[in-house]
């Protein structure tokens, strides 16, 4: 991918991506870097879409949400601020004092442990350097998505499996792919057991994780259980995998919810998929369970089970729908705006 447009305005689409062994706990929030090493699969169909235009010199940066009657609305306080700090970086990183329009929209649910901050920081990032009319290799477009905060988006910049290093230093703390999306056509079933957005942000739990008897424990095992991931994804052997992923998942929540204060992601529906899938095992189906922070829980397994896969989770009561959903490729530029 290069970001490379120009003429004043760009649009990127990016995809958010599913954490098989995760980010959980930060050591220098500023820089964003994480304490552990994280391993995702980049999706194809979660994904957030970003225009980005240069305003005169002297206006204020506008962040709107495209709404789904297709009009533009003013972003709220929140993510307008964030948005408008990774402006300002990413305009300081160019050596360049200029401010923007900019406008957003994700086509699945917003902050429900999707990971839709990833693909809508990944595909803000590309848009404004886009804009800008940057030419940045995936490397360094890793560095600058992750610096907006959403450590995660260091990942969603490459297609297909990424590993995210804890990142001895900042320019070290860039996504690496493991292996293209064609390498391994991979399946995540997401059952949506409430799609609103969660009360406790990641950032939250990144700093309390520590305060969890289990934080340490997680810590110790993590070394082992990346190699594993690594060694399967190489092998395609989702037996290998699926166990580790869902094992890693379980123990984050454990952790959240045994840091002090305690959070609780989970609902009951998330229990009742995890139990659908186990049932499903019991039947000779591949199917693992993940989790981000959120309770709605990803599904992975190969194309041939997604159908009875979906089946099965779209018939509980306590599932409000399900997405299909695959491994997929990096950002991409192109002319369809927002505005
Ligand atoms: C549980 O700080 O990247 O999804 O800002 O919400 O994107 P957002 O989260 P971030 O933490 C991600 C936490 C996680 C695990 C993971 O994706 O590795």
């Amino acid at each position: 991918m290069k970001a490379k447009s120009g003429g004043g305005k760009a649009s990127a689409v990016a995809a958010a991506n599913i954490a098989f062994i995760k980010y959980w706990g930060i050591r220098d929030e500023r820089l964003v870097l994480p304490v552990n090493p994280s391993i995702s699969m980049t999706l194809r169909s979660c994904l957030s879409r970003c225009t980005a235009e240069l305003l005169d010199d002297g206006a204020e940066t506008q962040v709107f949400l495209r709404t789904e009657s297709g009009e533009l609305a003013p972003a709220p306080d929140g993510f307008a601020n964030g948005v408008r700090e990774q402006v300002e970086r990413l305009c300081e990183w160019a050596g360049e004092s200029r401010s923007m329009r900019i406008a957003a929209h994700n086509n699945f649910p917003t902050g429900a442990g999707l990971a839709s901050s990833a693909s809508g920081f990944t595909a803000l990032t590309v848009a404004v350097l886009g804009a800008l009319g940057r030419e940045v290799d995936p490397t360094e477009m890793s560095v600058l998505a992750r610096r907006s905060g959403s450590g995660s988006a260091a990942r969603s910049v490459f297609g297909g499996y990424v590993e995210w290093p804890a990142g001895e230093s900042e320019d070290a703390g860039h996504g690496v792919q493991l292996a293209p999306p064609e390498y391994w056509d991979l399946c995540n079933v997401v059952a949506i057991v409430d799609p609103r957005p969660k009360s406790v942000s990641s950032r939250e739990g990144h700093r309390l994780a520590p305060s969890s008897p289990y934080y340490q424990r997680r810590q110790e095992e993590l070394p082992g259980r990346l190699e594993i991931v690594r060694r399967a994804i190489a092998a395609r052997d989702l037996e290998l995998l699926g166990p580790v992923i869902e094992k890693d998942a379980v123990e984050l929540h454990l952790v959240a919810m045994s840091s002090r204060r305690p959070i609780f992601y989970w609902q009951a529906g998330t229990l009742a998929v995890l139990e659908a899938a186990r049932q499903l095992r019991s039947q000779g189906v591949q199917v693992y369970c993940t989790i981000d922070a959120g309770p709605n829980v990803h599904l992975i397994c190969r194309p041939e089970d997604e159908e009875a896969v979906a089946e099965t989770v779209e018939r509980l009561a306590q599932v409000e729908f399900v997405i299909r959903d695959r491994v997929g490729g990096p950002p991409t530029l192109d002319d369809r705006h927002l505005f």
